[in-house]
């Protein structure tokens, strides 16, 4: 490696997304081509920093990656600071954050770049209360992290899920049916919203807004009342029923566990036959919203935050997540976003839109 003025490391954790490469090359060539860093790649997310697997980039490992979906570096759903009772014998007992700060320290690491949803920014949030200078990238389809109005992953990952919605049109209205569209999103329903009013979804089920199925079957009825004949019904898979919203996480779980149904898409068709007395068919996008090249958008965007990053790597400005705060690029605090989920409020401006154009959001 080059005699650099720095060197950090860089991680990939929690699911993939399209612009992961983008922002990492933004990382990249802004640190190594401008302020002069060495850059060590870690695999497949903390866990490669608990392994110890990691290696130097080159300018030759970050040429040619903007368009490429995935990560070049792995990633797990690594969650060093958690006791996961699916442990590996080999694994019971390891203090894992104590492996990390080893293995940042053997790698001469001077700081560690993250890119990730809720969970790696706030494991990165507290390797910095450990003494680690961490900064971290906004990285998820969900778009549910605090602090930040818009997360890389997710505009692609809308686009995505409307191209799907319009080519779903088509087969409905041919077999006048309800067409259930499920999308990724367990906590927060942005992807659904967004490709929802997108789409031109007539009903939009979030795990915000509790559903009531009869309330969606008097819907539907309307419409046919009024000649049309099909729907789209687009589903967060993190979307409850008004009943299930009352219950408690384990006695939700039973209740799931107990049901017939491979995902609540499969439930709801069910639910929507039953009380509208129409056909409906079911489509889980799952993850074809990760796959892919990144958007346009999403290129712009990961390859600013990564050059964000890069600037804060150099002014010494850690423990901090690289944020879109409206339409300025700026630092949070890691404290501010750790542990927390960023969803959808009732009173969101895109609610009042999708009901003004008459979509139903269940209740
Ligand atoms: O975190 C993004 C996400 O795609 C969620 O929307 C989805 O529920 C989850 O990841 C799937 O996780 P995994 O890739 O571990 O199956």
């Amino acid at each position: 490696m080059k005699s650099a003025t720095k060197t950090f490391g860089i991680l990939t954790s929690g699911g993939d997304c399209p612009g992961l490469n983008a922002a990492i090359r933004g990382v990249a060539r802004a640190a190594y081509g401008m302020y002069d860093m060495n850059i060590i790649g870690i695999s497949n997310g903390y866990r490669g920093l608990i392994e110890g697997t990691a290696q130097p980039l080159k300018p030759i490992d970050f040429s040619g990656i903007l368009t490429r979906g995935g990560t070049i570096l792995g990633a797990s759903r690594e969650k060093p600071f958690e006791y996961d009772e699916t442990l590996a014998d080999s694994e019971v007992g390891m203090d894992k954050p104590e492996l990390i700060k080893e293995n940042y320290r053997k790698l001469k690491l001077d700081a560690l770049v993250v890119l990730g949803g809720n969970g790696t920014n706030t494991t990165g949030y507290l390797l910095s209360q450990e003494g680690l200078n961490v900064v971290g990238l906004p990285k998820t389809i969900d778009n549910d992290i605090w602090g930040t109005d818009i997360t890389f992953g997710f505009h692609t990952a809308v686009d995505i899920a409307t191209e799907a919605i319009d080519r779903l049109h088509s087969t409905a209205t041919s077999h006048n049916r309800v067409m259930v569209v499920e999308l990724m999103g367990h906590k927060a329903g942005w992807l659904a919203l967004y490709a929802g009013i997108a789409g031109g979804g007539d009903v939009i089920l979030l795990p915000e807004i509790p559903y009531d199925v009869s309330s969606i079957a008097a819907h539907l009825k309307n419409r046919a009342a009024e000649g049309k004949s099909f729907s789209i019904v687009v589903v967060a898979e993190g979307s409850l029923s008004v009943e299930e919203s009352r219950m408690g996480k384990k006695e939700r779980r039973k209740f799931r566990d107990g049901q017939p149904f491979q995902s609540i898409g499969y439930r709801i068709a069910q639910e929507i036959s039953a009380a509208a007395g129409m056909e409906s068919r079911v489509t889980v996008l799952g993850y074809l919203q990760r796959g892919g090249i990144p958007s346009s958008y999403d290129r712009v965007l990961a390859t600013t935050f990564g050059t964000e990053a890069a600037k804060l790597l150099y002014s010494g400005d850690y423990g901090k997540m690289v944020a879109m705060v409206g339409n300025s690029i700026m630092p949070v605090d890691l404290a501010e976003v750790a542990g927390k989920i960023k969803q959808v409020p009732p009173n969101h401006h895109l609610i009042e839109t999708a009901r003004l154009v008459g979509t139903c959001f269940g209740d």
